[in-house]
């Protein structure tokens, strides 16, 4: 049976909102009714995002309790912080999915701690494929959700690539090290000097380094829900000249008794992990994932192997961040909240070259 829910997209001129629009308009039971943003209300959604062609004439009204009430579904795309008053304000029967921060850590320290304001509360977490525990796994605590937070960006790149070890026992999460190469578009669209090209080309720049990124605590926290009792995480991301993309080192120790390990049978145990997953792919041993591979793509790549000199099991993952990282994986949580196969309008394949 055909249905259609109605939804209204806040923060529809940004990198986030845009990608959830490409998306929707391919989804076969969603209505895009109403654009909301803020600098750019009163402009034409062609103005920001000339891509989206069957929406460009649509125009952005501003982001007010008003303009998204009447909606099945209110996407919030907008900067952490903004989100929790205005999802404060709408109707309990209205699902609404935040692409933002603000619902995803369950410890109000935490929060805290690396946003510095007071935390707005926890939602059901949209990332379908974390464990839980040794058998479950988040889709479950999805279906029929009224509200969803979707993880951050290199929290899904780093959560896929370990999860397996914690859930098998391989990995010991007490010396986690992760360093992400990440397109420019995971800083939004917003105007800043370190941002702009003639920065940007041909340079490669860390940020947020020495345990001071906002997304340690949410990784900290899947991992935990897969079974890790401590976790211990240097993260380190840095910003590549492209425009999409995470590819995401993590490595950890492996664990006494799985030290005769070969690289085909750590393979097998990340692939068991992940059979049946509709968009994590454990690669062939041997082939390493690489971001060319999943743009465009709510697809994840996984490769994992043995470094023996080192004693440590490395992982690789690639995302693009604005599918499987932000709007691909809000829209693969919300199938799953509205009861439909969890691929509905999804892409698997991605655009190459
Ligand atoms: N970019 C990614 O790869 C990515 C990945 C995962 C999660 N996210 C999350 O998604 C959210 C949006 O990120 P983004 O990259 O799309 O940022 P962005 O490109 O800077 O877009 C921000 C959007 O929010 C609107 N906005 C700004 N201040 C607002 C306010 N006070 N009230 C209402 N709307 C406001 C902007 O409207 P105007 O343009 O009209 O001012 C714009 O539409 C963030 O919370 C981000 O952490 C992003």
């Amino acid at each position: 049976m055909h249905m259609s829910f109605s939804v209204a997209v806040a923060g529809a001129s940004g990198y986030a909102g845009g990608e959830f629009l490409r998306l929707a308009v391919m989804h076969p039971e969603l209505e895009i009714r109403t654009l909301t943003a803020h600098s750019s209300a009163g402009t034409k959604l062609g103005e920001h995002h000339p891509h989206i062609r069957s929406l460009a004439d649509r125009v952005i009204e501003p982001t007010t309790t008003e303009t998204l009430s009447g909606h099945d579904i209110v996407i919030l795309a907008l900067p952490h912080g903004a989100s929790g008053p205005i999802a404060d304000a709408l109707p309990a029967d209205t699902i609404v999915v935040d692409l933002g921060a603000d619902h995803r850590l369950i410890d109000p320290t935490q929060w805290e701690k690396f946003y510095g304001s007071a935390h707005a509360g926890t939602w059901p977490y949209g990332l379908p494929e974390l464990a839980i525990g040794s058998s479950g796994r988040q889709r479950d605590e999805l279906a029929g959700a009224g509200r969803i937070a979707v993880p951050g960006c290199n929290v899904t790149a780093v959560t896929l690539g370990l999860q397996p070890g914690v859930v098998s026992g391989t990995i010991d999460t007490g010396d986690v090290v992760a360093v992400l190469a990440v397109g420019y578009s995971g800083a939004g669209k917003a105007v800043k000097p370190h941002l702009l090209a003639s920065e940007a080309l041909g340079n490669a720049a860390p940020y947020a380094v020495a345990g001071t990124h906002r997304h340690i605590p949410e990784i900290a926290q899947n991992l935990q829900f897969a079974g890790a009792e401590h976790v211990n995480l240097s993260f380190t991301p840095v910003l590549v000249p492209m425009s999409r993309g995470i590819l995401a080192t993590a490595t950890a120790p492996l664990n006494e008794g799985h030290t005769e390990l070969t690289d085909t049978q750590i393979n097998d145990i990340w692939c068991d992990f992940y059979r049946g997953e509709p968009f994590v792919q454990v690669l062939p041993t041997g082939q390493w994932p690489t971001t060319a591979m999943v743009q465009g793509s709510n697809s994840a790549l996984v490769q994992v192997a043995i470094d023996r000199a080192a004693g440590r099991v490395v992982t690789i993952t690639a995302i693009d961040n604005l599918v499987k990282g932000t709007a691909g994986g809000a829209i693969q949580s919300l199938n799953l909240a509205l009861g439909l196969p969890e691929h509905t309008g999804l892409p698997t394949n991605g655009v190459a070259p």
